[in-house]
C-alpha cells in the first residue's frame, strides 16, 4: 500500500483482517505514519483473528516483491477542490512512485486510487511501462457501489441485490448504464420513474463531493477502501470477478489510447478480459463524452511536461 493515509490503511486493514494476503505492507513518506499505523494494526490480529503481517516503513525498496501495489499517495480533494486541480501536484508524486515500482516490483499488478485517477493510471501505465493487464485504476467499483446504495435506499430494498455498472471516467462525466441496472433481476426501469433515477444518477455523479462537503478536511475513504479490498481479492484469489475498472482501451467502445470505466475481468493476471456491454446509443456516446474529459487532461499532463 503506497500511501498509508486514510484510505490506503483503511484499505489495508480490510485486507489484513480478511486474511486474503501474507502480508501488507505500507510506504508512506511521513517518517513513523507507516510504522505506527502498521502496528497498531497488527496489534489488533489476536483480537480480529487474522494471521496477516502488516509492516510500515519509508523505504521504498521494501515494496520489492509484492504481487499487488495499491497507490493512494498523493493529496486528497478539499471544499472547492476539483480532482483536476490535483492533477499537478499528484502527477509529480505518481512520476516518482512509478519510478519505484518500474525498479522494484516490475512483476506486480498496480492498482492506482490517486485522483485524478484516470489520468494518475494512464501517467503509471507510460511511466512504469507495464502492459495495460497491470495496471488498472479503481473508481468504478466506488461509484457503482453509491449508485446501488442510493437505488437501493430508494426503493427500501437489500444493497447488494441491486446490480449494474457506472462507467467512464471518475468525474462529473461518468455514466451509470441504466439498461443494464437490476435489482434482483428486474430491471430498473420497471421499478423506478424516470425523473427518480436521474436524480440518482445526478447524486452518483457528485457522490465524492457529497462526502469532501460534509468532511471538509479529507474526502471518503470507507467505500473507497471497501473498494479497492474487492478488487484486490479479485487479483489475490483469482476469483475473476466482472468489476467495473479504469482500463487503458486500444478500440473497445470505439475509444483508443485513454484510460475509462469499463467491466473488466479481474484475476491473478490483472485485467483477464475488457468485456464489451451492449449499451445504448444515449449511453455510448456518454461514455465517449467521458473518455474524452479525460483525455483533455492527460493533454494537460503533456503541455505541463509530465509525460
Ligand atoms: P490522505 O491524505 O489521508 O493520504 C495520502 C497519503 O499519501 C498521506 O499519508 C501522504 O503522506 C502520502 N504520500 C504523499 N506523497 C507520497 C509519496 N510520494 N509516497 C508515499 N506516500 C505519499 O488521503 P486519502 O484520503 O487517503 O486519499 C488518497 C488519494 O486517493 C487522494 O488523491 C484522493 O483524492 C484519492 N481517492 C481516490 C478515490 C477513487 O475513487 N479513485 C477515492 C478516494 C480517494
Ligand atoms: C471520491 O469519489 C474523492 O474521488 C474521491 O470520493
Amino acid at each position: 500500500m503506497i500511501g498509508a493515509g486514510n484510505v490506503g490503511a483503511t484499505a489495508g486493514q480490510k485486507i489484513a483482517e480478511r486474511n486474503i494476503a501474507d502480508e501488507v505492507v505500507f510506504v508512506d513518506v511521513v517518517e513513523g505514519l507507516p510504522q505506527g499505523r502498521a502496528l497498531d494494526m497488527m496489534e489488533s490480529a489476536p483480537v480480529e483473528g487474522f494471521n496477516t503481517k502488516v509492516r510500515g516503513t519509508n523505504d521504498f525498496s521494501e515494496i520489492s516483491g509484492s504481487d499487488v501495489i495499491v497507490v493512494t499517495a498523493g493529496l486528497a480533494r478539499k471544499p472547492g477542490m476539483t480532482r483536476s486541480d490535483l492533477l499537478d501536484k499528484n502527477a509529480s508524486i505518481m512520476s516518482g512512485v512509478s519510478e519505484h515500482i518500474r525498479k522494484e516490483a516490475p512483476n506486480s499488478i498496480v492498482i492506482v486510487v490517486t485522483n485524478p485517477m484516470d489520468i494518475m493510471t494512464y501517467l503509471t501505465f507510460r511511466k512504469t511501462g507495464f502492459d495495460r493487464k497491470k495496471v488498472i485504476g479503481m473508481a468504478g467499483v466506488l461509484d457503482t457501489s453509491r449508485f446501488r446504495t442510493f437505488v437501493a435506499e430508494a426503493l427500501g430494498m437489500y444493497p447488494s441485490q441491486v446490480t449494474g455498472f457506472v462507467l467512464g471516467g471518475h468525474g462529473p462525466s461518468m455514466v451509470p448504464v441504466i439498461s443494464n441496472t437490476s435489482v434482483g433481476g428486474v430491471p430498473l426501469t420497471q421499478l423506478m420513474s424516470r425523473e427518480k433515477i436521474e436524480q440518482i444518477v445526478q447524486r452518483t455523479r457528485m457522490g465524492g463531493d457529497e462526502i469532501v462537503n460534509f468532511l471538509k478536511t479529507g474526502s471518503a475513504f470507507y467505500a473507497p477502501a471497501s473498494s479497492i479490498y474487492e478488487m484486490v481479492k479479485s487479483i489475490a484469489l483469482d476469483e475473476r470477478k466482472v468489476l467495473p475498472c479504469s482500463a487503458f482501451l486500444d478500440g473497445e467502445y470505439g475509444i483508443r489510447d485513454i484510460y475509462t470505466g469499463v467491466p473488466v475481468v479481474l484475476g491473478s493476471g490483472g485485467i483477464e478480459r475488457v468485456l464489451e456491454l451492449q449499451i445504448s446509443q444515449e449511453e455510448s456516446t456518454a461514455l465517449k463524452g467521458s473518455a474524452d474529459a479525460v483525455r483533455k487532461d492527460v493533454e494537460l499532463l503533456k503541455e505541463h511536461k509530465h509525460l
